[in-house]
């Protein structure tokens, strides 16, 4: 090694150590006689001290030497002068003497502090991402993920789980996300498809008996990228024979307090994880992956409303559709402006309007007077304060309620009014304005019993809504009948208003998996070539199974506190799926393309 120690270890204990330390200049300040060098390196930084009367030689390198150059010092540690420590440093306490030292290479000046945790442009930053790697917040996530990774290893070993790797060039599903496509070759006009997930491997590794498997997966899925999707992303993918869901739900929540117990212990994680049903999730929070870090829960008005003249509110009721509110503690204190914002933003979730009602007052005594609402003249001063009582409003606090014609949310959801995703596109606002969620709290919770099959008004037929090997509720097991009406016994995991993973008990008979595939619509045809290896090995004493798979990126990205998944992987994509650092995705070689028997669209 061309060093003797790392920059970030030495401490007090050190104290007249004789080191060889090499690493790049992080900071460089030059005060004449004395130059100070910020040493980096994997571990962390010191200072190193050249003095030109003790080193002369090791003082000329330092005059010579730039930020980011790479340099190798030789030198004593010692401690500190009273006075000039820096407790921001775990080195802080210690510095090194240099006696000589070397300019193993030089620097071009980067294109962006490295030493600053400055807001750099995106596309800058992943042209150059070997250079964004060394920044320290980047470079404690990569080190944050591969502790995690780890712990996960170790959790699952140690539990009998076997890591197994299956296929990355797949078979193309006609479910799910648009696949990403190899052609191959040697089999002219045939493609493979890259996983986006190991589903079907997974379960067929519990047809073949291995009862538990797990592995970190590389999933793929051409879908429109957002701050936490990715077209390659990974997943702690797992799946366990004989077990039942609760058994999979304890798995999960030990092994994700766990590592937060030995990786952030500073964070805070209520125990044990909340636990919602999809339609209590939806009804009180109006999200499938709800922020439970406040309350602002919606309020059903619909029946309270009946009977009052306003249009807005008899339009909806009138067509079946409802009204409900949220209460804003203390918000009476909104102003025309604040309200406004939030008007905006319900309606780029598909709400037409906002009806607000302030009350200065208990709703249950407010005089007219005490009652303040944009529509307080169409409403009428009894039907406002009802509708306080209601809700549970007090005074001081604000009302504010979206209404929304009846039925589905369907193509022209925007024109009919989305109640639930404008309510909940509203609390993630207010507790954003209101400051409500402690952004040092990871509050978990499990999402259960999603419907199993939804409806495509478009289509005109049934989707699965997680994918078509989840097991309906035991008591839905006719869903024949009315197949939109059924359960399945699923699991989400979500944290702090994000969905973090998913999984469910899985159908292992082959008389259910064909029921399933007939309320897909599927014919026998379609269900034949891309199923029919799946409903093959459910003939050959398929054990009971099910399993579940983590948003590993979404993981590490909750408990690196960071709110973009590309903070945590290594050499991600931009928001266009393109590499600006290689230059991926790019035109090739026509022969190339000839070789597999393909030639471009004219564009
Ligand atoms: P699902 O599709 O819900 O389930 O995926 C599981 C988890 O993977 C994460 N995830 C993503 N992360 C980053 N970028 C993406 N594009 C992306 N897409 C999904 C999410 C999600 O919760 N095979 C099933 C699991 C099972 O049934 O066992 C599956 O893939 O955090
Ligand atoms: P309008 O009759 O369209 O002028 O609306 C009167 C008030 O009701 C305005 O403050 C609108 O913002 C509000 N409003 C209109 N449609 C809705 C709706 N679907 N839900 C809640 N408020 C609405």
């Amino acid at each position: 090694m061309l060093k003797t120690a790392y920059c970030g270890d030495l401490r007090e204990s050190d104290e007249g150590l004789d080191v060889v330390l090499a690493g790049w200049v992080h900071r460089r300040r030059d005060h004449g006689a004395l130059i100070f060098i910020d040493l980096r390196d994997s571990r962390g930084i010191i200072q190193v001290v050249f003095d030109p009367k003790q080193a002369p030689q090791a003082h000329a390198v330092a005059s010579e030497a730039r930020v980011e150059y790479v340099l190798q010092v030789e030198g004593r540690v010692r401690r500190r002068r009273a006075g000039t420590e820096n407790a921001s440093l775990a080195t802080g306490a210690v510095e090194v003497q240099a006696t000589s030292a070397q300019i193993l290479n030089s620097a071009k000046t980067p294109p962006f502090y490295i030493n600053e945790d400055v807001d750099v442009d995106e596309t800058l930053r992943l042209r150059y991402r070997y250079l964004d790697l060394r920044r320290q917040r980047m470079h404690g996530n990569i080190v944050l993920r591969h502790l995690v990774t780890r712990k996960i290893r170790g959790y699952l070993a140690e539990r009998g789980f076997v890591e197994i790797e299956t296929p990355v060039l797949a078979n193309p599903t006609p479910e799910g996300s648009r696949d990403y496509l190899v052609p191959s070759r040697i089999n002219p006009g045939n493609f493979y498809a890259l996983p986006q997930s190991p589903q079907q491997f997974k379960q067929l590794l519990m047809v073949a008996g291995f009862e538990r498997y797990f592995q970190i997966a590389r999933c793929y899925r051409d879908e429109d990228l957002r701050a936490d999707r990715q077209p390659e992303f990974s997943q702690l993918d797992l799946e366990m024979s004989f077990a039942g869901q609760e058994d999979i739900l304890q798995l999960i929540e030990q092994l994700y307090i766990e590592i937060g117990r030995e990786l952030r212990p500073d964070l805070n994680i209520p125990v044990p994880f909340a636990r919602l049903s999809y339609e209590e999730a939806m009804r009180r929070f109006g999200s499938d992956k709800p922020d439970l870090r406040y309350g602002l829960e919606l309020v059903d008005l619909t029946n309270a409303v009946r009977g009052t003249p306003f249009l807005v509110f008899k339009s909806a009721t009138d067509s079946g559709g409802t009204v409900e509110g949220i209460v804003v503690p203390g918000g009476a204190a909104f102003s025309r402006k604040e309200i406004d914002a939030l008007t905006e933003t319900v309606k780029t979730y598909g709400a037409r309007g906002l009806v607000s009602i302030a009350y200065l007052a208990d709703p249950a005594n407010a005089g007219e007077e005490q009652l303040r609402s944009p529509v307080l003249k169409f409403l009428g001063a009894d039907h406002a304060r009802a509708l306080g009582r209601v809700a549970g409003a007090r005074a001081g606090d604000l009302l504010l309620i979206v209404a929304g014609v009846g039925g589905a949310p369907a193509k022209d959801a925007g024109s009919s009014g989305r109640v639930k995703p404008a309510l909940d596109a509203l609390r993630r606002a207010l507790a954003a304005k209101l400051g409500l969620a402690d952004p040092n709290t990871l509050q978990f919770c499990w999402i259960l019993e999603f419907p199993l099959f939804e409806w495509s008004d478009e289509d005109e037929r049934y989707y699965s809504v997680t994918h078509p090997f989840t097991a309906p509720l035991d008591a839905d097991r006719e869903f024949a009948a009315d197949p939109g009406a059924a359960h399945s016994q699923s699991h989400d995991l979500t944290c702090n208003g994000q969905e973090i993973g998913g999984g469910s008990i899985r159908i292992y008979q082959r008389s259910l998996q064909a029921e399933v595939f007939r309320a897909l619509s599927l014919s026998d045809e379609e269900t034949r070539e891309r199923f029919s290896h799946m409903l093959e090995a459910f003939e050959f004493g398929a054990p009971p199974h099910g399993g579940i798979a983590m948003g590993l990126d979404r993981t590490l990205a909750l408990f690196a506190q960071d709110d973009d998944i590309r903070n945590v992987i290594a050499f991600p994509k931009t928001k266009s799926a393109s590499d600006p650092m290689t230059g991926a995705p790019l035109p090739v070689d026509p022969a190339q393309l000839d070789e597999l028997g393909l030639r471009l669209k004219d564009p």
